[in-house]
């Protein structure tokens, strides 16, 4: 198995978890996510691993593009097939940045934030993020692709981003292994999916709440082009984000684009 770059992909062989059995290494792909999509023909079981060094098209939420530099980032999709029910999928997104934020958190002195839905943050700047897809199947569960996108050792980026994105190497001054973040994050997302899977629901978004500065700041919501201010109180049982407007009404969003407007 060639390594990539500085991933050392025989260290990541055989990591006893769903997702650290099926492997697959690119040097580069167009999109991690759209190379499960293309295996889904063949009807692959949960806990397909694809992983490149780099991407042509790496995508991000809303249609936006996902900044993958060879040999700097990490980009990663798995598969899983999950028994849950269209409605409690957003808490896949949920359960992917908990398992980064847990796993980013462990190999740096400083501590990143989550930012609902799909962000991590450091010091304020993105530094990585959560692209789940939903694929109905009619022979097996439906399958979901969780794709993660981590700026690692990262040195520039774009001007289109520059202000908003950053990466570990930037905030902490030093490289960052990614072989070892790449097997913490499969360990911890494996262990986040066995909890949902023993309906371990509620801890999940307790514990996701631990890992955010969100909750009680007033923040602005865009959806659909529009934008509202508004209180963020906390997350329901399915981990929408329950906003308090300023007629002081309480709506759950499943979505939205949010940004903190006092620190
Ligand atoms: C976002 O913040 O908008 C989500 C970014 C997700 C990027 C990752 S990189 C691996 C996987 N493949 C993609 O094309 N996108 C996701």
């Amino acid at each position: 198995m060639p390594n990539l770059s500085d991933i050392d992909t025989s260290a990541l062989q055989n990591i006893p978890t769903l997702m650290g059995i099926q492997w697959r290494f690119l040097h580069q792909s167009d999109s991690t996510n759209s190379e499960i999509v293309r295996s889904l023909v063949d009807n692959p079981s949960e806990g397909l691993t694809v992983v490149a060094d780099s991407q042509t098209d790496g995508r991000g939420r809303r249609g936006r593009s996902w900044h993958s530099e060879p040999g700097t980032g990490i980009y990663l999709s798995t598969l899983i097939r999950p028994n849950l029910l269209p409605e409690q999928l957003p808490i896949l997104t949920l359960m992917a940045g908990l398992a980064t934020v847990i796993a980013v958190n462990d190999l740096i002195p400083q501590s990143a934030k989550l930012k609902w839905p799909n962000d991590l943050l450091l010091n304020g700047k993105k530094i990585a993020g959560i692209l789940c897809e939903y694929h109905p199947s009619t022979t097996k569960n439906h399958a979901v692709i969780i794709g993660i996108g981590i700026n690692v050792n990262h040195t520039y980026f774009p001007s289109d981003i520059k202000n908003t994105a950053t990466s570990l190497k930037l905030e902490c001054g030093e490289n960052i292994d990614r072989t070892s973040l790449i097997k913490r994050l499969i360990t911890q997302l494996d262990f986040e999916y066995s909890e949902l899977k023993n309906n371990r629901l509620q801890g999940l978004i307790d514990n996701w709440t631990h890992h955010t500065d969100l909750l009680g700041k007033t923040i602005t919501i865009t959806q659909n082009n529009q934008s509202i201010i508004a209180k963020a109180k906390h997350l329901d049982s399915i981990g929408r984000l329950v906003i308090e407007d300023e007629s002081g009404q309480e709506i759950a969003l499943d979505s939205g684009e949010v940004s903190i407007r006092e620190k």
